[in-house]
Protein backbone atom coordinates (compact mmCIF):
# COMPACT_ATOMS: atom_id res chain seq x y z
CA UNK A 1 0.00 0.00 0.00
CA UNK A 2 1.25 3.60 -0.76
CA UNK A 3 0.86 6.15 1.82
CA UNK A 4 0.08 9.46 0.57
CA UNK A 5 -0.33 12.87 1.93
CA UNK A 6 -4.13 14.01 1.97
CA UNK A 7 -3.72 17.38 0.72
CA UNK A 8 -1.30 18.84 -1.43
CA UNK A 9 -0.62 16.11 -3.89
CA UNK A 10 1.95 18.30 -6.35
CA UNK A 11 1.22 15.61 -9.33
CA UNK A 12 0.21 12.30 -9.49
CA UNK A 13 2.35 10.33 -11.07
CA UNK A 14 1.04 7.29 -13.20
CA UNK A 15 4.02 4.78 -11.62
CA UNK A 16 2.26 5.92 -8.63
CA UNK A 17 -1.02 5.19 -9.23
CA UNK A 18 -0.09 1.78 -11.08
CA UNK A 19 1.64 1.12 -7.29
CA UNK A 20 -1.63 1.71 -5.83
CA UNK A 21 -4.23 -0.97 -5.22
CA UNK A 22 -6.26 0.26 -2.14
CA UNK A 23 -6.22 3.13 0.26
CA UNK A 24 -5.81 3.71 4.19
CA UNK A 25 -9.91 3.90 3.96
CA UNK A 26 -9.23 0.49 2.41
CA UNK A 27 -10.48 1.08 -1.06
CA UNK A 28 -9.86 -1.70 -3.33
CA UNK A 29 -9.09 0.10 -6.81
CA UNK A 30 -9.29 -2.21 -10.09
CA UNK A 31 -6.31 -3.06 -11.65
CA UNK A 32 -4.49 -0.70 -13.52
CA UNK A 33 -4.60 -1.89 -17.02
CA UNK A 34 -3.33 -1.37 -19.68
CA UNK A 35 -1.00 0.68 -19.96
CA UNK A 36 -0.36 2.70 -16.80
CA UNK A 37 1.45 5.58 -18.86
CA UNK A 38 -1.87 6.86 -19.74
CA UNK A 39 -3.24 8.70 -17.06
CA UNK A 40 -6.31 8.02 -18.88
CA UNK A 41 -6.79 4.56 -18.05
CA UNK A 42 -7.04 5.34 -14.37
CA UNK A 43 -9.84 5.05 -12.68
CA UNK A 44 -11.25 8.80 -11.23
CA UNK A 45 -12.19 7.21 -8.26
CA UNK A 46 -8.32 5.63 -7.30
CA UNK A 47 -7.38 9.36 -8.37
CA UNK A 48 -9.66 10.57 -5.62
CA UNK A 49 -8.23 7.94 -3.46
CA UNK A 50 -4.78 9.86 -3.52
CA UNK A 51 -6.66 12.77 -2.20
CA UNK A 52 -8.27 11.34 0.57
CA UNK A 53 -11.58 11.57 -1.47
CA UNK A 54 -14.74 9.60 -2.13
CA UNK A 55 -16.22 9.99 -5.17
CA UNK A 56 -19.77 8.47 -5.08
CA UNK A 57 -23.40 8.40 -6.91
CA UNK A 58 -26.44 7.95 -6.29
CA UNK A 59 -28.38 4.57 -7.24
CA UNK A 60 -31.77 3.68 -8.24
CA UNK A 61 -33.30 3.40 -11.62
CA UNK A 62 -29.67 2.91 -13.34
CA UNK A 63 -29.73 -0.74 -11.61
CA UNK A 64 -33.03 -1.32 -13.08
CA UNK A 65 -31.39 -1.35 -16.50
CA UNK A 66 -31.53 -4.56 -18.79
CA UNK A 67 -28.85 -5.98 -20.89
CA UNK A 68 -26.11 -3.92 -22.67
CA UNK A 69 -27.82 -0.83 -20.99
CA UNK A 70 -27.17 -2.39 -17.53
CA UNK A 71 -23.96 -3.84 -18.18
CA UNK A 72 -22.63 -0.56 -19.27
CA UNK A 73 -24.27 1.46 -15.86
CA UNK A 74 -22.42 -0.82 -13.62
CA UNK A 75 -19.39 -0.64 -15.64
CA UNK A 76 -19.55 2.83 -15.77
CA UNK A 77 -20.42 3.05 -12.01
CA UNK A 78 -18.04 0.54 -10.48
CA UNK A 79 -14.88 1.94 -12.49
CA UNK A 80 -14.58 5.40 -11.39
CA UNK A 81 -17.18 5.75 -8.40
CA UNK A 82 -16.32 4.57 -4.60
CA UNK A 83 -19.11 5.55 -2.55
CA UNK A 84 -22.70 4.38 -3.19
CA UNK A 85 -26.01 6.39 -1.95
CA UNK A 86 -29.24 4.74 -2.28
CA UNK A 87 -31.43 6.83 -4.06
CA UNK A 88 -34.77 5.88 -3.03
CA UNK A 89 -34.66 2.56 -1.21
CA UNK A 90 -33.88 3.70 2.02
CA UNK A 91 -36.83 6.13 2.00
CA UNK A 92 -39.68 5.94 4.50
CA UNK A 93 -42.35 4.44 2.19
CA UNK A 94 -39.67 1.87 0.37
CA UNK A 95 -38.68 0.82 3.66
CA UNK A 96 -41.33 0.30 6.27
CA UNK A 97 -44.88 0.40 4.35
CA UNK A 98 -46.52 -1.22 6.64
CA UNK A 99 -46.66 -0.37 10.68
CA UNK A 100 -44.24 -3.72 11.16
CA UNK A 101 -43.35 -4.04 8.06
CA UNK A 102 -39.81 -3.94 7.06
CA UNK A 103 -38.75 -4.28 3.14
CA UNK A 104 -35.38 -4.50 3.24
CA UNK A 105 -34.17 -6.51 -0.15
CA UNK A 106 -33.63 -3.75 -2.30
CA UNK A 107 -31.93 -1.59 -0.02
CA UNK A 108 -29.34 -4.80 0.97
CA UNK A 109 -28.52 -5.76 -2.53
CA UNK A 110 -27.43 -1.96 -2.98
CA UNK A 111 -25.33 -2.57 -0.01
CA UNK A 112 -23.75 -5.79 -0.83
CA UNK A 113 -23.56 -4.74 -4.86
CA UNK A 114 -20.99 -1.55 -2.81
CA UNK A 115 -19.12 -3.66 -0.36
CA UNK A 116 -18.53 -6.12 -3.77
CA UNK A 117 -17.06 -3.63 -5.10
CA UNK A 118 -14.94 -2.00 -2.96
CA UNK A 119 -17.65 1.04 -2.16
CA UNK A 120 -18.83 3.01 0.97
CA UNK A 121 -22.68 3.12 1.42
CA UNK A 122 -24.46 6.68 2.76
CA UNK A 123 -27.37 5.98 4.16
CA UNK A 124 -30.28 8.13 2.88
CA UNK A 125 -32.29 9.03 4.97
CA UNK A 126 -34.14 7.91 8.22
CA UNK A 127 -36.36 11.22 9.10
CA UNK A 128 -37.66 13.37 6.08
CA UNK A 129 -40.93 15.07 5.28
CA UNK A 130 -41.48 13.54 2.16
CA UNK A 131 -41.76 9.94 0.51
CA UNK A 132 -43.62 8.79 4.08
CA UNK A 133 -45.55 5.48 3.82
CA UNK A 134 -49.01 6.50 3.82
CA UNK A 135 -49.98 4.25 6.77
CA UNK A 136 -48.12 6.95 8.69
CA UNK A 137 -49.65 10.19 7.84
CA UNK A 138 -52.98 8.78 7.34
CA UNK A 139 -53.86 8.52 10.93
CA UNK A 140 -53.79 10.85 13.81
CA UNK A 141 -51.22 10.38 16.52
CA UNK A 142 -50.63 11.97 19.97
CA UNK A 143 -46.98 13.38 20.19
CA UNK A 144 -45.95 10.60 22.11
CA UNK A 145 -47.41 8.19 19.75
CA UNK A 146 -45.03 10.36 17.02
CA UNK A 147 -41.98 10.17 19.47
CA UNK A 148 -41.93 6.58 19.64
CA UNK A 149 -42.25 5.67 15.68
CA UNK A 150 -39.56 8.02 15.08
CA UNK A 151 -37.07 6.39 17.18
CA UNK A 152 -38.58 3.28 16.98
CA UNK A 153 -38.11 3.38 12.52
CA UNK A 154 -34.70 5.04 13.21
CA UNK A 155 -33.47 2.05 15.70
CA UNK A 156 -35.01 -0.84 13.26
CA UNK A 157 -33.49 0.38 10.46
CA UNK A 158 -29.90 1.45 11.84
CA UNK A 159 -29.22 -1.20 13.64
CA UNK A 160 -30.58 -3.46 10.49
CA UNK A 161 -27.68 -1.57 9.01
CA UNK A 162 -24.92 -1.64 11.54
CA UNK A 163 -21.81 -1.98 10.76
CA UNK A 164 -22.34 -2.39 6.82
CA UNK A 165 -22.70 2.14 5.99
CA UNK A 166 -20.44 4.60 6.33
CA UNK A 167 -22.70 7.70 7.24
CA UNK A 168 -26.50 7.86 7.79
CA UNK A 169 -28.22 11.33 6.36
CA UNK A 170 -30.57 11.16 9.59
CA UNK A 171 -32.34 14.25 9.53
CA UNK A 172 -32.85 15.05 5.36
CA UNK A 173 -34.16 19.11 4.86
CA UNK A 174 -34.91 20.00 8.03
CA UNK A 175 -35.35 23.61 6.98
CA UNK A 176 -37.82 25.77 4.93
CA UNK A 177 -36.55 28.26 2.35
CA UNK A 178 -36.38 31.05 5.07
CA UNK A 179 -34.35 29.38 7.53
CA UNK A 180 -37.06 28.21 9.63
CA UNK A 181 -38.02 25.40 10.63
CA UNK A 182 -39.74 23.30 7.27
CA UNK A 183 -43.42 21.95 8.69
CA UNK A 184 -44.04 18.90 7.81
CA UNK A 185 -45.27 15.19 9.63
CA UNK A 186 -42.42 15.20 11.92
CA UNK A 187 -41.92 18.68 13.34
CA UNK A 188 -46.11 18.78 12.94
CA UNK A 189 -46.47 15.74 15.28
CA UNK A 190 -42.86 15.55 17.67
CA UNK A 191 -42.00 18.87 18.05
CA UNK A 192 -38.67 20.75 17.17
CA UNK A 193 -36.93 17.85 19.24
CA UNK A 194 -37.61 15.22 16.57
CA UNK A 195 -34.36 16.36 15.31
CA UNK A 196 -32.43 16.08 18.56
CA UNK A 197 -34.43 12.56 18.24
CA UNK A 198 -33.13 11.23 15.55
CA UNK A 199 -29.62 11.64 16.07
CA UNK A 200 -29.67 10.21 19.38
CA UNK A 201 -31.21 6.84 18.70
CA UNK A 202 -29.52 6.39 15.59
CA UNK A 203 -26.45 6.61 18.10
CA UNK A 204 -27.92 4.24 20.00
CA UNK A 205 -28.27 2.32 17.30
CA UNK A 206 -24.97 1.93 15.79
CA UNK A 207 -21.90 3.27 17.65
CA UNK A 208 -19.62 4.31 14.72
CA UNK A 209 -21.28 5.25 11.50
CA UNK A 210 -21.22 8.72 10.96
CA UNK A 211 -24.46 11.10 11.30
CA UNK A 212 -25.49 13.72 8.94
CA UNK A 213 -28.12 16.39 8.75
CA UNK A 214 -28.13 17.18 4.86
CA UNK A 215 -30.26 20.19 3.18
CA UNK A 216 -30.04 22.20 0.10
CA UNK A 217 -29.37 26.17 -0.42
CA UNK A 218 -27.15 26.15 2.05
CA UNK A 219 -23.76 25.67 0.82
CA UNK A 220 -23.04 28.90 0.39
CA UNK A 221 -24.13 32.12 2.27
CA UNK A 222 -27.01 32.98 2.30
CA UNK A 223 -30.05 33.57 5.65
CA UNK A 224 -31.15 29.41 5.09
CA UNK A 225 -27.11 28.74 5.02
CA UNK A 226 -27.05 30.89 8.74
CA UNK A 227 -29.67 29.06 10.15
CA UNK A 228 -28.48 25.68 9.26
CA UNK A 229 -25.30 26.92 10.72
CA UNK A 230 -27.08 28.50 13.80
CA UNK A 231 -28.91 25.15 14.17
CA UNK A 232 -25.91 22.63 13.87
CA UNK A 233 -23.87 24.89 16.58
CA UNK A 234 -26.91 23.92 19.15
CA UNK A 235 -26.81 20.75 18.67
CA UNK A 236 -23.52 20.87 19.13
CA UNK A 237 -23.82 22.36 22.25
CA UNK A 238 -26.12 19.84 23.55
CA UNK A 239 -24.09 17.32 22.61
CA UNK A 240 -26.34 15.48 20.35
CA UNK A 241 -24.32 12.96 18.35
CA UNK A 242 -23.70 14.64 15.04
CA UNK A 243 -20.73 13.94 12.85
CA UNK A 244 -21.38 16.61 9.86
CA UNK A 245 -23.38 18.45 7.47
CA UNK A 246 -24.59 17.22 3.85
CA UNK A 247 -24.67 19.88 1.21
CA UNK A 248 -27.20 18.32 -1.22
CA UNK A 249 -26.00 20.63 -4.24
CA UNK A 250 -28.85 20.29 -6.67
CA UNK A 251 -27.84 23.85 -8.68
CA UNK A 252 -28.65 25.33 -12.08
CA UNK A 253 -25.69 25.64 -14.81
CA UNK A 254 -24.34 29.01 -13.38
CA UNK A 255 -26.09 29.21 -10.28
CA UNK A 256 -23.79 28.13 -7.80
CA UNK A 257 -22.23 29.70 -4.91
CA UNK A 258 -19.23 31.79 -4.94
CA UNK A 259 -16.19 29.18 -4.16
CA UNK A 260 -15.13 31.45 -1.75
CA UNK A 261 -18.93 31.43 -0.02
CA UNK A 262 -18.85 27.58 -0.32
CA UNK A 263 -15.25 27.43 0.90
CA UNK A 264 -16.20 30.03 4.30
CA UNK A 265 -19.30 27.99 4.64
CA UNK A 266 -17.35 24.62 4.92
CA UNK A 267 -15.00 26.04 6.96
CA UNK A 268 -17.21 27.36 9.57
CA UNK A 269 -17.93 23.47 10.05
CA UNK A 270 -15.05 22.69 10.05
CA UNK A 271 -13.83 24.80 12.80
CA UNK A 272 -17.14 23.18 14.84
CA UNK A 273 -15.33 19.62 14.57
CA UNK A 274 -17.49 18.57 12.05
CA UNK A 275 -17.41 16.70 8.38
CA UNK A 276 -18.83 18.27 5.14
CA UNK A 277 -20.18 15.62 2.16
CA UNK A 278 -20.92 16.97 -1.14
CA UNK A 279 -24.37 14.82 -1.11
CA UNK A 280 -26.16 15.22 -4.22
CA UNK A 281 -24.84 16.94 -6.98
CA UNK A 282 -25.87 17.57 -10.19
CA UNK A 283 -25.85 20.94 -12.34
CA UNK A 284 -29.06 21.03 -14.52
CA UNK A 285 -28.91 22.65 -18.51
CA UNK A 286 -32.03 23.68 -20.30
CA UNK A 287 -32.70 21.19 -22.96
CA UNK A 288 -30.98 21.15 -25.52
CA UNK A 289 -28.20 21.91 -24.07
CA UNK A 290 -25.26 23.72 -26.10
CA UNK A 291 -21.23 23.00 -26.23
CA UNK A 292 -21.10 26.40 -24.18
CA UNK A 293 -22.96 25.22 -21.40
CA UNK A 294 -21.29 22.05 -21.17
CA UNK A 295 -18.12 23.52 -20.50
CA UNK A 296 -19.62 26.33 -18.01
CA UNK A 297 -20.97 23.22 -16.13
CA UNK A 298 -17.44 21.47 -16.31
CA UNK A 299 -15.78 24.26 -14.41
CA UNK A 300 -19.19 24.23 -12.13
CA UNK A 301 -18.06 21.10 -11.39
CA UNK A 302 -14.16 21.34 -11.14
CA UNK A 303 -14.99 24.26 -8.71
CA UNK A 304 -16.93 21.85 -6.25
CA UNK A 305 -14.78 19.58 -6.58
CA UNK A 306 -11.63 21.56 -5.96
CA UNK A 307 -13.25 23.90 -2.98
CA UNK A 308 -14.24 20.44 -1.28
CA UNK A 309 -10.59 18.87 -2.17
CA UNK A 310 -9.25 21.76 -0.36
CA UNK A 311 -11.28 21.67 2.76
CA UNK A 312 -10.10 19.02 5.19
CA UNK A 313 -13.65 19.12 6.93
CA UNK A 314 -14.87 17.44 2.66
CA UNK A 315 -14.35 14.06 2.20
CA UNK A 316 -16.45 12.95 -0.13
CA UNK A 317 -18.71 13.91 -3.21
CA UNK A 318 -21.72 12.07 -4.17
CA UNK A 319 -23.73 12.82 -7.65
CA UNK A 320 -26.85 12.30 -7.92
CA UNK A 321 -26.43 9.48 -10.24
CA UNK A 322 -24.14 8.22 -12.87
CA UNK A 323 -25.23 9.29 -16.32
CA UNK A 324 -27.85 11.62 -17.86
CA UNK A 325 -30.17 8.47 -18.78
CA UNK A 326 -31.28 8.02 -15.44
CA UNK A 327 -30.97 11.28 -14.10
CA UNK A 328 -34.13 12.72 -11.61
CA UNK A 329 -33.76 15.81 -13.26
CA UNK A 330 -35.80 15.78 -16.68
CA UNK A 331 -38.69 14.33 -15.05
CA UNK A 332 -38.84 16.35 -11.53
CA UNK A 333 -37.72 20.23 -13.80
CA UNK A 334 -39.16 19.24 -17.54
CA UNK A 335 -37.19 21.26 -19.76
CA UNK A 336 -34.36 20.33 -17.81
CA UNK A 337 -31.29 17.96 -18.24
CA UNK A 338 -27.64 16.83 -18.50
CA UNK A 339 -26.98 17.07 -14.96
CA UNK A 340 -24.21 15.05 -14.38
CA UNK A 341 -20.80 13.61 -15.30
CA UNK A 342 -21.76 11.01 -17.85
CA UNK A 343 -24.23 11.35 -20.97
CA UNK A 344 -26.89 9.49 -22.22
CA UNK A 345 -24.66 7.05 -23.57
CA UNK A 346 -22.53 6.78 -20.94
CA UNK A 347 -19.43 9.06 -22.53
CA UNK A 348 -18.11 10.89 -20.08
CA UNK A 349 -18.58 14.59 -20.21
CA UNK A 350 -16.54 17.90 -20.37
CA UNK A 351 -17.53 17.86 -16.50
CA UNK A 352 -16.07 14.52 -16.10
CA UNK A 353 -12.87 15.47 -17.57
CA UNK A 354 -12.62 18.59 -15.82
CA UNK A 355 -12.61 16.58 -12.55
CA UNK A 356 -10.76 13.80 -13.62
CA UNK A 357 -7.99 16.34 -14.60
CA UNK A 358 -8.00 18.49 -11.60
CA UNK A 359 -7.85 15.01 -9.55
CA UNK A 360 -4.86 14.07 -11.81
CA UNK A 361 -3.02 17.40 -10.84
CA UNK A 362 -3.56 18.93 -13.87
C1 LIG B 1 -35.41 12.37 -5.24
C2 LIG B 1 -35.15 11.19 -6.17
O1 LIG B 1 -34.03 11.48 -6.96
C3 LIG B 1 -36.35 10.91 -7.03
O2 LIG B 1 -36.16 9.72 -7.78
C4 LIG B 1 -37.61 10.79 -6.18
O3 LIG B 1 -38.73 10.65 -7.01
C5 LIG B 1 -37.76 12.00 -5.28
O4 LIG B 1 -36.60 12.17 -4.50
N1 LIG B 1 -33.41 15.84 -2.10
C6 LIG B 1 -33.22 14.59 -1.54
C7 LIG B 1 -33.41 13.38 -2.35
O5 LIG B 1 -32.77 14.51 -0.37
O6 LIG B 1 -33.87 12.29 -1.61
C8 LIG B 1 -34.33 13.63 -3.51
O7 LIG B 1 -34.33 12.48 -4.33
C9 LIG B 1 -33.88 14.85 -4.29
C10 LIG B 1 -33.90 16.09 -3.42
Amino acid sequence: MVKVRRRGLPLVTAALLAACRSDSAGIVTPPVTPPAQNPDTIPLRSLAALRGLRVGAAIDRGFRFIGAEGTQFRATFTREFSMLTPENDMKHDRIHPARATYRFEASDSLVAFAQANGMLVRGHTLVWHQQLARWLTSTTWTTAEASTLLTQHVADIVSHFRGKLSAWDVVNEPLADNGALRAGFWLDNVGASYIELAFRAARAADPDVALYINDYNIEGLSPKSDSMYALVQRLVARRVPITGVGFESHYVVGGLPTRNDLATNLARYGALGLKVQITELDIRLRLPSTAEQLQTQAQNYRDVFGVCLQSPACNAVVTWGVTDRESWVPSTFPGWGDALLFDTSFVPKPAFRSVYALLAGR
